[in-house]
Parts: C-alpha cells; structure tokens; sequence
C-alpha cells in the first residue's frame, strides 16, 4: 500500500507552529522558520533517492511504507519505534485515527514485518507505546522476537480524570533478535541521593559522599522515573506533539549499542533518536512523513555538531530529576566516574 502524503494545514502552518508563535523570553524550543524548511529540505533524502548505500546518518522524507523496501538486509544494531499510538492524533500532514485494539494490532505487525529485514542477528528493538496499545505491541514481538522486558516510564505530566486514574505512564518493550545481544549495564547506572550507604562485607558499594550529599551508583531497573517530558524552557524541546526526551533515548542507545553501530528510527518525528545517536557517536538513519519534522530533526542533527550535551546525562552517569547543580559541581571539581565515558562493550550471553 502506498501511503499518501497529505498537503494539509500544517505543512504550511511552519510559520504559526514556530515563528509566529508568541513564546516567553527564556522559551528554549527549537523550531524551524519557513526558509530554514527550505534550507534543510536539500539535506533530506527522498524516497525514490534512496538507495542501499545512501541512507546512513540520513533522515528519509516519506512513508516508511515506501521506504521499507528501499532498505537493505542486515544492518541495523537498535531499532528504535515510537509509533503513533492507538489515539487520535494530529501529526500535522498526517492524522492517526484511533482503531479497535486488533487492527492497531494489525497495522503495528506489518509497520514491523516491513523493517524486521533490517535487523542483524545481534538487534536489540525497544517499542514506545501507552497501556492500551501494551499488549498489541507484546503480541506482535512476542511472535517474532524474543521479549526481554517491559520498562516503565513516569511520564510525569498527564490530564487529569475525574472518573479515572491520571495516567502518566508509558511502556517500553525491549526484545532481541537472538539470544546474543548487546547490554552495556555499567553505561546506564543512575547517581541517587540517598541516606545511608549499602555495604557489602560491612564495606559501602558504590558510594560517594560530599558536600551535595551522599550518592550511591545503582543499576538501572525497568521502572523510569527520573526522565521529564521535554518542556519550553529545556533547548531540546520542539513543537512536535510527542516528542521523546533526549535522556530516555540515550538509556536505550547507551545500554543497547556500541560506538559507530547503526540505529534506526521508522518515526523519526522531530529527530530525537538520530540527534542522541550522532551525540554518542553512532549511526542513525530515521524516516518521517512529515517534511516540517524532517526538517527540525535536521536542524537538530546538525546543532549536534557543536552542542554534545543530553539533559540529565553527563560525566558518563545519568541523574535523577532535579539534580542539575550537583551534575554542574560534579563535572567542574572532576568527580566524574569516567571522564570519557567509555565503557566495556559486552555481549550477552558471553561464548
Ligand atoms: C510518536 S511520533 C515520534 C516522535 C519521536 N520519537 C520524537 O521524539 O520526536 C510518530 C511520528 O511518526 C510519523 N508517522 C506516522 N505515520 C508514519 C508513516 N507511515 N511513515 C513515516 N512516518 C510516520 C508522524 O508524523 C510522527 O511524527
């Protein structure tokens, strides 16, 4: 099925997203004008331009259903898939529409059957979703891949229901291609404030104390809880209606890839995961119908040049929500665990 591009209000509203937007003096989003659209438009690669040896580190402007088959075998390491969910949604040039929970079942199997090629033995793949979509999304890589987790993730922000609980959690499922996967556990340790240390054969583990406070490094679980929404005074934050955090990403991309490996996102949206990727020296490749969100994800891809830094990670740990000063003191007095953020890379299970 060929997926029709709509020329809809939003692909001309660039200027009422962004420029025309009356935004507060210390609002920090990036948007593009209508002359960087036409600017960054150059960079993008079209569908019918898009060719087996062309699309590393590239943003494809189209419907992944056009794209897919463009796409070759075996190359990708992570696959990253923040799909639209099962609501009605506004992407601008495109609208979801809500469906029964079996056919988002159905749509969601062919969106992954038509990329699952792309994946190399070795993949890891982590798919966004809400608790309504949880378990389509489980079945569908319940049967092609083995399902390794579920994280959870406080969202924090959510509408309020008089008759319901607020929701403000997301699900993320991780599942591997096989059984040998990448899962670097030491590059994803979260820094916590804490009271008293835990000691192993009476000796504090992982434990730091100074004038901030007292700090243990723990390992990571699958309940998320120190990651924000992106939110207008943070430079990461878009006009896109449902953008990931930059810091949710890095977990994923840090845990589950080693340097220059290849990351791909089939709803690239405003560019969150090629942005990441690029900032931690990995490939990416990322597809998106809507040329607006192309665009602003390579405006982004290319302020990555300069700009390295992801909210809430630095000095090669990852912080808990309002934490920002005594990251700012950590990495100033060098008390960072490792300054080049390098870690063993390990496959598991080790042969
Ligand atoms: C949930 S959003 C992804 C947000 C992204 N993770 C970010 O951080 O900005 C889903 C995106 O998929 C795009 N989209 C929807 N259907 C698509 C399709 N068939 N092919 C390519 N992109 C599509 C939408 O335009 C939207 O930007």
């Amino acid at each position: 099925m060929k997926n029709k591009i709509i020329k809809s209000a939003k692909d001309s509203r660039t200027d009422k997203t962004a420029k025309n937007k009356i935004r507060a003096k210390n609002n920090r989003t990036t948007f593009v004008s209508k002359e960087e659209v036409l600017k960054f438009e150059k960079r993008l690669l079209s569908v019918k331009d898009t060719s087996s040896n062309n699309f590393l580190n590239k943003t494809i402007y189209g419907a992944l259903e056009d794209v897919a088959e463009k796409l070759p075998k075996h190359f990708v390491d992570l696959l990253f898939i923040d799909p639209p969910y099962n609501l009605n949604k506004d992407f601008g040039n495109n609208q979801f529409k809500e469906k029964s929970d079996k056919d988002y079942e159905r749509t969601f199997e062919k969106w992954f059957l038509s990329i699952k090629h792309t994946l190399k033995n070795t993949a890891s793949v982590y798919v966004c979703c809400d608790w309504k979509s949880s378990t389509s999304i489980y079945s569908v890589l319940n049967k092609y891949l083995t399902v390794r987790n579920r994280i959870t993730w406080e969202r924090e922000k959510g509408r309020g229901a008089l008759s319901n609980w607020k929701n403000c959690s997301e699900d993320i499922w991780f599942a591997t291609v096989s059984n040998k996967y990448c899962f670097n556990v030491e590059a994803v340790k979260i820094k916590k404030k804490v009271i008293a240390p835990y000691k192993e054969n009476g000796v504090a583990k992982d434990w730091t104390e100074n004038e901030e406070g007292k700090f243990r490094l723990t390992y990571p679980s699958n309940l998320w809880t120190d990651i924000t929404i992106p939110f207008w005074s943070m430079p990461e934050n878009t006009d896109h209606p449902t953008q990931k955090p930059e810091k949710l990403v890095a977990k994923i991309i840090l845990a589950s890839t080693n340097e220059n490996e290849v990351v791909f996102d089939p709803f690239l949206g405003s560019g969150t995961t090629s942005v990441v990727a690029k900032k931690l020296n990995r490939k990416y490749i990322g597809v998106e119908m809507n040329k607006e969100y192309c665009c602003l994800s390579e405006k982004r891809i290319i302020l990555a040049d300069t700009e390295k830094s992801i909210q809430g990670y630095s000095g090669g740990i990852f912080w808990e929500r309002n934490s920002l000063n005594i990251q700012k003191d950590n990495v100033v007095k060098g008390r960072t665990r490792s300054k080049n953020n390098i870690y063993e890379p390990k496959l598991f299970p080790e042969k």
